[in-house]
């Protein structure tokens, strides 16, 4: 069995920063971070000591604690540099098949023969990710939920050659980092959460779009009918409008057409009307 001591995150946004920061926080490992720009990676590292500055002003963490975790947390542009010592490689780049497909070959290419690549793919095909490489018994999905630092949920994902080595070392990677696990035993799109989470959340957008209800009422429903902490409309603009689009997108291709997105969510994109990260989506981020 693989022994993790370093871990490499690829994508330092949204959810890479997050995913290291748990990784060098709670699982003590060194963590390697890589992202394209310079001022990608800026924004990653600044997140994550904003958050580890929140944890300390709860008390949550000790400030020798925070400056340990910044300590183990290895920012760099150079893939080689990120993963040719890694034992895990995250990769937590832009849900777009083709852009990860390239970023595997060439991880396989660079990393050490033991080390096991996990996809944080909210939707993506992990067989068809495992077979740009030519560890595809190493390849499997750790999907983590938004933000990484809070949520408990890790789902592990077995694609079709991954072997259960591969995956009880990631439930344990996983554990280590303080989250609860499930095992999704086929490579399905949108897994388990996002396969049931996401149909919902369009049909929520084509409600506002047709002028069914107000956004306001639109949440409110939700979150006193059905107990959900935060409305669809607003987990919309958590998750990113793109992101969203590009999950139901999958979802239409691969499991079935009556999954397709809604005209107004396609809008969004198209308007960058993205949510939190563009400032504007349903609702206005600008003043927050
Ligand atoms: N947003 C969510 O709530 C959420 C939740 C779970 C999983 N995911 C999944 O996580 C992945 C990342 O999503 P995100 O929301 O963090 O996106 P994001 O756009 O916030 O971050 C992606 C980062 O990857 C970087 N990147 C692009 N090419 C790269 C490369 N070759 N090497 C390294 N970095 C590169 C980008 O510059 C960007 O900083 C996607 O697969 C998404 O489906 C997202």
């Amino acid at each position: 069995m693989v022994e993790v001591r370093k871990i490499a995150v690829l994508g330092a946004g949204l959810m890479g920063h997050g995913i290291a920061q748990v990784a060098a926080q709670v699982g003590k490992y060194e963590v390697s971070v890589r992202d394209v720009e310079q001022r990608f990676l800026d924004g990653g590292m600044g997140m994550m000591r904003e958050s580890l500055q929140r944890f300390l002003s709860k008390g949550k963490i000790t400030e020798a604690e925070m400056n340990e975790t910044l300590a183990r947390i290895h920012p760099t542009l150079d893939l080689k540099e990120a993963v040719s010592n890694a034992d895990l490689i995250i990769e937590a780049v832009p849900e777009n098949v083709d852009l990860k497909k390239a970023i595997y070959r060439e991880v396989d290419g660079l990393a050490p023969a033991h080390a096991i690549i996990a996809s944080n793919t909210s939707s993506i095909s992990i067989t068809e990710l495992a077979s740009a490489t030519n560890r595809p018994e190493k390849v499997c999905g750790m999907h983590f939920f938004n933000p990484p630092q809070l949520m408990k949920l890790v789902e592990v994902i077995k694609g079709a050659k991954t072997s259960d080595e591969t995956l009880q070392t990631v439930l344990d990677v996983s554990h280590k980092m303080g989250k609860e696990t499930v095992l999704v035993k086929k490579d399905c799109p949108g897994f388990i959460v996002n396969r049931i989470l996401i149909p919902a959340l369009n049909e929520a957008a084509a409600l506002y779009w047709e002028g069914i209800a107000d956004r306001e009422d639109i949440d409110k429903a939700i979150k006193l009918g059905l107990n959900w902490p935060m409305g669809p409309l607003m987990l919309i603009d958590y998750i990113g409008a793109d992101t969203t689009l590009a999950i139901a997108e999958v979802l239409m291709r691969e499991v079935d057409p009556k999954f397709h997105p809604s005209p107004g969510l396609k809008q969004m994109v198209k308007a960058r009307l993205l949510g939190r990260k563009t400032g504007k989506g349903f609702y206005d981020w600008t003043q927050k």
